[in-house]
């Protein structure tokens, strides 16, 4: 990582995760890659005690630890995440894996004289799902729900979540959702079954190799570090959501709805609001109105007050959205040092952006805030450069407590 070039890097990325075992289980596009743990831990000159990972969307900075025998702590405020993350750390006997095939074939069986479960009261619904894909998951659903052997009913629910996804006409662009044209002609109960069946083989395999370690994930909200955590890690490995608007609850809103864990759209909006960085519905008149405490780098309210004055209707907004994400980062940051054990590193993987022309240099911002905070050899360096615009990269930020 040293000498990366600047280029786009894509074993850097979600991508790399897809074909590698447990973490290919769900794609999420913010999801960084397993190969980026792995190379921070090996250049580490000591065994980390413990790693915390205060954003831990799918997991990945987890499962890597975990996989190596290294104990983890994580936080996440999504609780979809919260379970998807604890199931894909979790280690199952032969036999919860034999029954969960048994299972998921008996259910498969069984779905044409199936109750539908209700379907999800996401939006549009008909642009997701095609009637029969849709009637597939309600049935698939209910026959789930009626699991009572709980290990086998979360491994039925990831491989669902996953046919949530591959049966939808979504595709995932990064900073859109687009969909493709219904595809319902193509499907039928029999392909349905066949596939399903498939993810459930896929999931089986991983779910064979256990995790070497234990790791802790809890919902939190990490502008905060539980009491119970502090003076435990002397390691964090992470990768905050950027300054960039980018809503995570945008990806998951298929399987958080089919889930239950969305049942309007309001909840979506609320925990956006409390995610660093969320910008989805509410969360965006609430930014309108929203009052900085004025605790971050006069420089970085030289460059808010320039995307303020942009000739755009949502300068102002964006101008209060980046300085909240970086109020809210400090507060993180200052609470992360606190619970962090003398001698500790953090490694921070972000990215800049852009508004209106406006660069928001993330990676200085953050250095400095680790600086100002108490972090010493504060650094940082690219890892690659984003596909979406040449002067949009990901950058390591590391520090020490010493
Ligand atoms: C860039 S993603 C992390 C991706 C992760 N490294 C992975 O490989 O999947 C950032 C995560 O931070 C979570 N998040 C945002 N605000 C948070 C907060 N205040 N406390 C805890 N987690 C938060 C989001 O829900 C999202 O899952």
């Amino acid at each position: 990582m040293q000498d990366a070039k600047i280029s786009r890097n894509p074993h850097y990325t979600f991508k790399y995760n897809l074909s590698s075992g447990r973490h290919g289980w769900l794609r999420l596009t913010p999801a960084y890659s397993v190969k980026l743990v792995e190379d921070i831990l090996s250049e580490l000159d000591y065994i980390p005690q413990c790693v915390l990972e205060p954003f831990s969307g799918t997991g990945t900075t987890e499962l890597v630890c975990a996989n190596k025998g290294i104990f983890s702590l994580a936080l996440e405020i999504n609780p979809f995440l919260v379970w998807f993350g604890n199931v894909k750390l979790k280690s199952f006997s032969q036999e919860t894996i034999d029954n969960f095939l048994e299972i998921a074939n008996t259910i498969v069986q069984k779905l044409e004289n199936t109750e539908p479960a209700p379907l999800p009261p996401i939006h549009n619904i008909d642009r997701w799902w095609g009637k029969q894909q849709a009637d597939f998951l309600a049935k698939l659903k209910t026959r789930i729900y009626q699991i009572s052997d709980y290990k086998v009913q979360e491994l039925l629910l990831v491989s669902f979540c996953r046919a949530v996804i591959e049966f939808s006409n979504a595709a995932f662009n990064h900073v859109s959702t687009s969909f493709r044209e219904n595809n319902d002609t193509f499907f039928s109960m029999r392909i349905g079954k066949e596939f399903f069946l498939s993810i459930c083989k896929m999931i089986a395999k991983s779910a064979e190799m256990s995790p070497k370690a234990i790791s802790n994930l809890i919902q939190y909200d990490s502008r905060g570090i539980p009491s119970e955590y502090c003076n435990k890690y002397d390691t964090v490995i992470t990768s905050p959501p950027y300054p960039n608007r980018i809503s995570y609850i945008r990806e998951l809103r298929p399987y958080m709805y089919w889930m239950d864990y969305l049942k309007i759209p309001e909840q979506a909006s609320e925990l956006d609001w409390k995610s660093i960085g969320g910008t989805w519905g509410k969360a965006t008149s609430l930014l309108s109105t929203w009052k900085s405490a004025n605790i971050l780098p006069s420089y970085v309210h030289d460059i808010t007050s320039s995307i303020a004055k942009a000739d755009n209707h949502s300068a102002g907004l964006m101008a209060n959205y980046v300085l909240r994400y970086f109020e809210d980062i400090y507060i993180h940051l200052k609470a992360v040092y606190a619970g962090l054990l003398s001698n500790g590193k953090v490694f921070y993987i972000i990215g800049n952006s852009n508004f209106y022309g406006i660069s928001v240099p993330a990676e200085r911002i953050y250095a400095d805030l680790m600086t100002q905070i108490g972090f010493t050899n504060v650094d940082y360096q690219i890892v690659r450069k984003r596909n979406c615009n040449k002067h949009l990269y990901e950058f390591i930020i590391t520090g020490e407590k010493t």
